[in-house]
């Protein structure tokens, strides 16, 4: 079977709608037809700084959420990167491969940077699009299923891939980025041109898995739309009612074509109203699913050790190719 792989930081509490309906629901689709890896990039996490208790709090909650929304842990493999120290040491041989000024043109480093300041970024934070090339040449997949904001990311893979292989010989398979029309950009019901980002500026423009209900609710129900009251989809002119739009349309599976004649002559308060309710019952029961994997961290700690033992078969025959092709001495 063709494989995939892809991963998403335990970098808050819960995860937000973005992550939800921009990756994890495309994740479980690809379960069907894909051998699937799913990762917890926690080396990803300290390349800002971090509490040490939270991160291992953040990355147990983190792949709960992956379980309770549908990740199985049967058919595919869930794991924690620094499980896994293949990740590490393909990212150093990647990092010799990678140009300075590339690397300097990756658009998020670009954002995160200039937040931090740059001289109080860190390195780890400028090669980290090298340290996720290297977590998906790892497993040779084809496909890698992200939403729209990692597409520069896994054209760098690409780019590695090919690099690496003109050099010393084939050895990754080139990917692709998997990225679904539906739910590819989430944007934040504050601020409606931003996309949705647990560095939000205000937490009432965020929608998380984790948070009560009624919280979701209320702040669905004070998203910012416009002056006009026509329910229209214009992405420049009506950015707020555009978003809700498109969080119901990809709920409900209706396009929003449709949407936009059932509320025809209907107010924005009903709208809301319907989104609050279709978001809160798609979120509620993946809630209840993961405080109760939770209550039992044994064996969500098992599970994941098993899922690393797995997914270091696969990584080990990968870093043993690149050390061999690029000249290292083995040891036998
Ligand atoms: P991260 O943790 O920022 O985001 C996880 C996934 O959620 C998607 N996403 C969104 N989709 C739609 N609308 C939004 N507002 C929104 N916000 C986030 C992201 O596109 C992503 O798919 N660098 C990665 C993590 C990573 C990774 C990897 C991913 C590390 N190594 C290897 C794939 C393969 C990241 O920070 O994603």
């Amino acid at each position: 079977r063709p494989r995939v792989l892809s991963g998403m930081q335990p970098s808050a509490d819960s995860l937000h709608l973005g992550n939800y309906l921009g990756a994890l629901v495309n994740w479980v689709k690809t379960q069907d037809e894909y051998d699937a890896f799913f990762f917890i990039p926690d080396l990803h996490a300290i390349t800002v700084p971090h509490d040490p208790a939270q991160l291992r709090e953040r990355t147990r909650r983190t792949a709960a959420q992956y379980i309770a929304g549908g990740i199985d842990v049967e058919r595919s493999t869930l794991f924690v990167q620094s499980q896994v120290p293949e990740h590490a040491q393909l990212a150093w041989v990647l990092n010799c491969i990678t140009g300075f000024g590339e690397a300097a043109r990756m658009t998020q480093f670009k954002d995160k940077s200039a937040k931090a300041g740059q001289e109080a970024a860190s390195v780890g934070l400028f090669t980290y699009p090298v340290l996720m090339a290297a977590d998906i040449l790892l497993y040779q997949p084809q496909g890698v299923p992200v939403g729209d904001d990692q597409r520069q990311h896994v054209e760098l893979a690409r780019d590695l891939a090919q690099r690496f292989n003109h050099r010393f010989g084939e050895t990754f398979t080139v990917p692709e980025a998997l990225i679904q029309k539906e739910g590819a950009r989430i944007y934040d019901l504050q601020e409606p041109t931003s996309k949705m980002s647990k560095s939000a500026s205000s937490p009432n423009g965020l929608i998380n898995i984790l948070d009560d209900p009624k919280v979701t609710a209320k702040r669905i129900k004070s998203a910012v739309t416009d002056a006009d009251t026509r329910v229209a989809y214009d992405r420049q002119a009506k950015p707020g009612v555009s978003n809700l739009l498109e969080i119901l349309s990809t709920i409900s599976g209706t396009p929003v074509a449709r949407l936009v004649e059932e509320y025809e002559g209907r107010m924005y308060g009903h709208l809301k109203a319907d989104v609050a309710e279709a978001v809160v019952a798609r979120i509620r029961p993946i809630r209840d699913r993961t405080l109760e994997l939770l209550d039992d961290t044994a064996e969500l700690d098992r599970l994941l050790a098993h899922g690393a033992a797995k997914a270091r078969e696969t990584a080990a025959a990968t870093l043993s190719a690149v050390y061999d092709n690029v000249g290292f001495l083995r040891s036998g």
